[in-house]
C-alpha cells in the first residue's frame, strides 16, 4: 500500500442536486460541502481523494475503470444505480479494489424497491441512512481497511 492512499470517490445520479432534492429525505447539504468534508478528513488522514459525479452509468463505469491502474479503494453512493445496475456493479468487481457503499438515507427504511442494491454483495462494507455522516464514516472504514 502506498504512504498516502488514493481513494476514488464517486456519486452516481441525481446527487448533483443534493441541498435542493427532496430535503426532507435527503437533508439540506450540498455535494459539495460533503466532498469538502471528505477533503478535510482525507487530508487529516494522508489520503488523496479524487470526486467523480455522474447522471450517466457509462460515465462512472468509465471513471471505475479507470481507478482499476491508480487508486487504491472506491468509496460510491451509486444512487438510483445501487437498484438497478449489474453493469456497475461488475464493473466495481472487476478492479479488485476494496470498495465501500453508501447511503444517505436509510434505504431499507424506505420503498421495497431500494431494498435490493447489486453493489451490496461486492461492496466491503455499506454505510445507511446517517446523512452526509455516511460518506464520513465510509471513508473512515476504507482508510482503517487500507492500514489494517
Ligand atoms: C441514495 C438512495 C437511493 O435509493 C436513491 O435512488 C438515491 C440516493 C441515498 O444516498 O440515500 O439517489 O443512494
Amino acid at each position: 500500500m502506498a504512504e498516502s492512499p488514493s481513494i476514488l470517490v464517486l456519486h452516481g445520479p441525481n446527487l448533483n442536486t443534493l441541498g435542493t432534492r427532496e430535503p426532507d429525505v435527503y437533508g439540506d447539504v450540498t455535494l459539495d460541502a460533503i466532498n469538502a468534508e471528505l477533503t478535510s478528513l482525507g487530508q487529516k488522514r494522508g489520503a488523496e481523494l479524487e470526486f467523480f459525479q455522474s447522471n450517466h452509468e457509462g460515465s462512472l463505469i468509465d471513471r471505475i475503470q479507470d481507478a482499476a491502474s491508480w487508486a487504491d479503494a472506491i468509496l460510491i453512493n451509486p444512487g438510483g444505480l445501487t437498484h438497478t445496475s449489474v453493469s456497475l456493479r461488475d464493473a466495481l468487481a472487476a478492479t479488485a479494489l476494496p470498495v465501500v457503499e453508501v447511503h444517505l438515507s436509510n434505504v431499507f427504511a424506505r420503498e421495497p424497491f431500494r431494498h435490493h442494491s447489486y453493489v451490496s454483495g461486492i461492496a466491503r462494507g455499506v454505510v445507511t441512512g446517517f446523512g452526509p455522516a455516511s460518506y464520513r464514516m465510509g471513508l473512515e472504514a476504507l482508510l482503517d481497511l487500507l492500514s489494517a
